[in-house]
């Protein structure tokens, strides 16, 4: 079995590893581990601390969020110059956490594609939310709004807590065995749903029968709440100053507690993959006998 986080002693978001420790870091990752790299900071300049709060939250939201590919901040209420700054620390987090994931993974070289950068100052304990927006439950990501028709979901964080708390984790049993367990309960995507949900623009883009699936774990396994009391897992704490990277569409994981955090999403087309047959879209399409998208 593999084991659920793999520590990397890496201590700059640029160095290049030795191809052998690149890549038993890279079939660790791709096998389900966490790579964890406790002497790996982001480091924020002396005016960004001031960054360090939720006040730079608009609204109701949770994550004040970036997207590195149009340069473009949201869901926060920085204006001017505070605006500026904060995209700016978010694009600087967007290129080191891309220059780490190339510098262990070369291989997937230019099929990487950025997703959104997010900025996370809420604590996640206690936060109320609907049990299936609940993080602090054992789950594997899926967005319900982004169909990526079997791209994987890569993401990498770092805890910029500067009081030095951690980010709590719990890393729960391996996908195939979640799959087994979940996949069958599902109910089929009804016909015409994908259509109608793409024109409502509920979904960007149209909803494949993987990213129904994938949903349907991320609920299932959610709403199970016997699951959630019983099931395998591993705690983990995260210190301050740490940063890992772990393939969130695979790896169950729950968020207990932590505040401050920065996180990069990066998209990976199973075929990059030194070995796809670890992607859950063939782990699905194994188990139902069928492609998937
Ligand atoms: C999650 O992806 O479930 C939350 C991770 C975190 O905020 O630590
Ligand atoms: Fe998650």
């Amino acid at each position: 079995m593999t084991n659920s986080v793999t520590s990397l002693e890496l201590a700059s978001w640029e160095a290049a590893l030795p191809a052998h420790a690149a890549g038993d870091a890279l079939d660790a990752l791709e096998a389900g581990s966490v790579l964890f790299m406790p002497r790996l900071a982001f480091t924020l300049d002396p005016t960004e601390h001031r960054f360090l709060s939720p006040q730079w939250l608009e609204g109701t939201a949770k994550n004040v969020s970036f997207d590195p590919r149009h340069d473009q901040i949201a869901h926060t209420s920085a204006n001017g110059e505070d605006r500026a700054q904060l995209a700016a620390m978010m694009a600087r987090f967007a290129r080191q956490a891309r220059a780490l994931v190339l510098g262990v993974c070369p291989q997937y070289g230019s099929a990487l594609r950025d997703g959104l950068t997010s900025f996370r100052p809420v604590q996640t304990q206690g936060r109320a939310t609907s049990p299936k927006k609940d993080d602090t439950r054992l789950h594997v990501d899926a967005f319900a709004s982004r169909p990526n028709q079997g791209l994987r979901i890569l993401r990498v964080f770092s805890n910029v807590n500067p009081a030095g708390e951690p980010r709590i984790w719990e890393i729960g049993e391996p996908f195939d065995a979640m799959a087994g367990r979940f996949a069958k309960r599902i109910p089929p995507q009804r016909p015409g749903s994908a259509w109608l949900l793409e024109k409502l623009h509920i979904t960007k883009g149209r909803r494949s029968e993987y990213d129904h699936l994938m949903l349907g774990l991320h609920d299932t396994a959610k709403l199970d709440t016997d699951y959630q009391r019983t099931s395998a897992r591993t705690r983990f704490e995260f210190p301050a100053q740490s940063t890992w990277m772990v393939f969130t569409d695979r790896v169950m994981h729950a968020a207990l507690a932590g505040q401050f955090l920065l996180e990069q999403t990066f998209y990976l087309p199973v075929d990059a993959m030194r070995d796809a047959g670890r992607s859950p879209l063939r782990v699905l399409e194994k188990l139902f006998q069928r492609p998937l998208v």
